[in-house]
């Protein structure tokens, strides 16, 4: 069997990274006869070093066997060069199955070009609806699954909606979260490192002075969807609240995606954040790094997916800066840590401060249990020999 692996963007590596082990696991336990042929295709949607190849040395994920070099362009340029540059690569491998992970512009390109090529689609963390089409992580999951033959959800939430969308049930493979294997296996190595290095290490025009490692709290941001910092009142109402008021309470630490570092300096910002006592900004860090700061951390303020997961698993209580989210399962109404709070400062302020009298409480979802890729695996397996079987 001949599989071939998409990713492109950050959130793609720690998706991916389990899935890759699983294949060189079932390689050395099987003879030649059941190899499998494994491609890594990397889109090179991000391209930064602190974007894209920390987290492949990080997280031991081999060179991608193919690279297109897509870069940054609007949704249109990304999504048509990543079309036209993996239908070539297609052509020329010719896989049994394209597998893609997540909801990033590469998942939904190269999902379109599989299928027009007759290939076999798998599509890991399947189901996800915010039902919010502004967001167009919410386009590319729709087209993705829509085209896929293997849906693999992390939660029932998920299959239930791929269910209402009229999923054959035999498609459908709840097998838990892919994401969560790579944690597991590195709560350990990042337990490890010391938050002080983190900072110093990682500060962003050395605003590690800003720091007290000697303090107990801190409250950890990211921030990067358009909703929250492309438009200069609502990124600014933002920064008034984290500078003002949670800076007051405790130090900040905010590790800041490029495109959020480029607005803020843009809409005139940058001068009142750099300025703050306690804003401890850092440049992008890697996988481990993110993990220590979340597991040490007070409270998490994002817009960000995947770390609305980790929060969970880990226990943080977490305010998500969105008005919705393709992730239910982690909010506190099924039992996770995280609360919507959008991006009105009132709404914020409120959850922040009862958020502040509630303690650590880690939440393990249905087979969020580390053994995800290796289910994954199973079931393409499965479903290949199946499908020889039937063929004339
Ligand atoms: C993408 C994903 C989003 C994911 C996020 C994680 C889509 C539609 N969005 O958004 O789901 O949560 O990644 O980071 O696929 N840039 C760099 N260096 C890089 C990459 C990007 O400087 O290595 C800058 C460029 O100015 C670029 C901007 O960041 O234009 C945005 O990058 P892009 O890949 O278009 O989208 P993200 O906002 O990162």
């Amino acid at each position: 069997m001949k599989i071939m692996s998409v990713v492109g963007a950050r959130p793609n590596f720690m998706k991916i990274s389990p899935f890759v082990n699983a294949i060189m696991k079932h390689n050395q336990a099987n003879g030649n006869d059941s190899a499998i042929e494994h491609y890594l295709v990397h889109t090179g949607q991000h391209y930064d070093v602190s974007m894209s190849e920390a987290f492949f040395n990080a997280l031991n994920i081999p060179n991608p066997d193919i690279s297109l070099e897509i870069g940054s362009g609007s949704h249109a340029e990304q999504v048509g060069r990543t079309m036209i540059e993996f239908e070539k690569v297609v052509k020329a491998n010719k896989p049994d199955w394209v597998v893609v992970v997540g909801d990033v512009n590469a998942t939904c390109a190269c999902s379109i070009v599989a299928k027009k090529e007759h290939i076999n689609l798998a599509h890991i963390e399947s189901g996800l609806r915010s039902r919010d089409m502004n967001m167009p992580e919410e386009i590319n999951r729709l087209v993705t699954d829509r085209l896929s033959d293997l849906l693999f959800t992390t939660d029932e939430i998920a299959s239930m909606n791929l269910r209402m969308e009229g999923v054959p049930e035999v498609r459908i493979k709840f097998v838990g979260n892919i994401m969560i294997d790579t944690l597991m296996a590195n709560k350990e190595k990042a337990q490890k490192l010391a938050l002080k290095q983190i900072v110093s290490i990682n500060a962003l025009e050395d605003r590690s002075h800003n720091f007290n490692s000697n303090t107990k709290d801190y409250a950890l941001i990211t921030l990067h969807r358009p909703s929250n910092v492309d438009l200069p009142d609502v990124l600014g109402h933002l920064i008034d609240f984290f500078c003002d008021e949670v800076c007051n309470d405790m130090p900040i630490i905010w590790p800041i995606h490029p495109r959020t570092c480029k607005n803020l300096k843009t809409f005139g910002l940058w001068k009142k954040v750099v300025g703050t006592v306690n804003m401890v900004l850092l440049n992008p860090i890697g996988y481990h790094e993110m993990l220590r700061l979340n597991m040490g951390a007070r409270l998490m303020l994002t817009d960000s997916g995947g770390l609305q997961e980790e929060c969970c698993v880990l226990g943080t209580p977490c305010l998500t800066l969105r008005w919705n989210t393709e992730r239910p399962v982690t909010l506190k109404e099924h039992g996770g840590v995280s609360v919507l709070v959008g991006n009105v400062i009132d709404r914020i302020r409120q959850t922040y401060n009862q958020t502040l009298q509630e303690k650590c409480r880690p939440m393990q979802p249905a087979l969020w249990d580390g053994r995800t890729a290796e289910r994954i695996l199973r079931e393409l397996i499965l479903t290949s020999s199946s499908c020889k079987r039937t063929s004339p």
